[in-house]
């Protein structure tokens, strides 16, 4: 998916019309193992034709192809100019609008935001300090993941605040290789989304509403960092189970899950107002593409526009439920500025009681952690 679009115009080059289904798709994965440019090669190129070719044995379908498949394979990989041809730079793997947004918002940062969704995303635990609380634990939960072979590094801080649960695991490996991951000890979290609870800061005994909450990775980490009352609400109740599951792996309590439409309150809401609303909103997903690179092949860009309602929505719905003096973070995982800056700038104008308070804003994915927007609201007390 990374490189769909380059090997969708290396394709076009050597086909004079477009191969049927899985003709197609098996071309498509074949081309998409050729090397990055100045790359060692995965596999020797003969073996990757020739696979290429006995994967035409699996279907029927696929029979008279295996010509073609072999043909096109042979010619692509003896050109030597390959890259020079059809850049990868200049073909990235997304929409045109898609491009034309971020290079409008960031006319600096944009081939690099670009270029970020290749890299390896970084896997970053949050440890459970109710669990591993305390620096000697801690330390010895460190020991623990080197002995098991584990090479890590701690976060020190995003957006200069320090995360002093956040590992980062220099060589990403399945949880269950993770040492007490099933018992509670750690989750894993990228580093941008463990500021969400700093962020909102809760004050003990408070009141608290996770509106958006599956899987339930920022209501857990409220749990595990703040003494609250917690009501982690979900639209989806298969995905509202994943948050009990949660919640029981990591040993946590003061947290009920509620199964209900955060933009249509009177299903769910019990009357109750909150101190402090996390609002982590449904969106474009545009800020972890390297993590999903399906993503950009999904998105339309009226679907943008459409995120952009459904967010307001939710939001005016949250702000009636939000006691005087309380507070609401909104948080998207995008870098799109019409689920970002936009936002936060209509809400000032749409609630004339809504102050707004320091919090990072836009945060660019980069070595250490994803793309993220935070805005902070304080519900003036008139
Ligand atoms: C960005 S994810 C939340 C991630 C979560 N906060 C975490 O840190 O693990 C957004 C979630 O909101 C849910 N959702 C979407 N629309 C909703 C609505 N109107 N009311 C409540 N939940 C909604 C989605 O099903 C999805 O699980």
């Amino acid at each position: 998916m990374r490189r769909g679009y380059w090997v969708h115009e290396i394709l076009n080059q050597y086909v004079q019309k477009t191969p049927p289904g899985l003709t197609l798709y098996l071309l498509w994965a074949a081309i998409s193992l050729v090397p990055e440019k100045d790359r060692e090669p995965m596999y020797p190129m003969h073996t990757l034709v020739n696979e290429a070719v006995n994967a035409t044995h699996l279907d029927a379908k696929l029979g008279f192809a295996k010509g073609l498949i072999n043909a096109v394979l042979r010619r692509v990989l003896r050109n030597e100019h390959l890259y020079q041809e059809i850049s990868e730079e200049k073909n990235p793997s997304y929409p045109e609008w898609w491009i034309r947004k971020l290079r409008y918002a960031y006319p600096e940062q944009f081939t690099k935001i670009i270029a970020s969704s290749k890299e390896k995303p970084p896997l970053t635990l949050r440890l459970n300090q109710r669990e591993i609380g305390g620096d000697t634990l801690k330390q010895e939960y460190i020991t623990k993941l080197k002995e098991s072979g584990l090479s890590i590094q701690a976060v020190r801080a995003v957006s200069n605040q320090a995360l002093p649960n956040a590992l980062e695991l220099l060589n990403p490996v399945p949880v269950h290789q993770i040492p007490g991951f099933f018992d509670g000890v750690c989750s894993v979290q990228d580093a941008g989304a463990q500021l969400a609870a700093y962020l909102l800061s809760p004050s003990k005994g408070s009141r608290v509403l996770d509106a958006c909450a599956a899987p339930g990775g920022k209501s857990a980490q409220l749990l595990e960092q703040f003494d609250i009352n917690l009501d982690a609400l979900e639209i989806d109740p298969a995905r509202a189970t994943r948050i009990e599951e949660n919640f029981a792996r990591l040993k946590l309590s003061g947290g009920q899950v509620l199964v209900g439409d955060a933009a249509n309150p009177q299903t769910w809401f019990k009357g109750e107002p909150y101190d402090f609303i996390l609002a982590d909103v449904p969106c474009s997903a545009s800020g972890i593409v390297r993590r999903h690179p399906d993503i950009p092949y999904l998105r339309q860009e009226a679907d943008i526009q459409a995120l952009q309602i459904t967010q307001r929505k939710i939001l005016t719905a949250l702000w009636g439920l939000l006691k005087p003096g309380g507070r609401l973070l909104y948080v998207t995982c995008s870098v799109f500025p019409d689920e970002g800056e936009s936002q936060a700038k209509w809400w000032l104008n749409a609630m004339p009681n809504a102050v707004r308070l320091g919090a990072p804003g836009q945060l660019l994915p980069n070595q250490h952690h994803d793309g993220f927007f935070y805005a902070l609201f304080e519900k003036a007390k008139d």
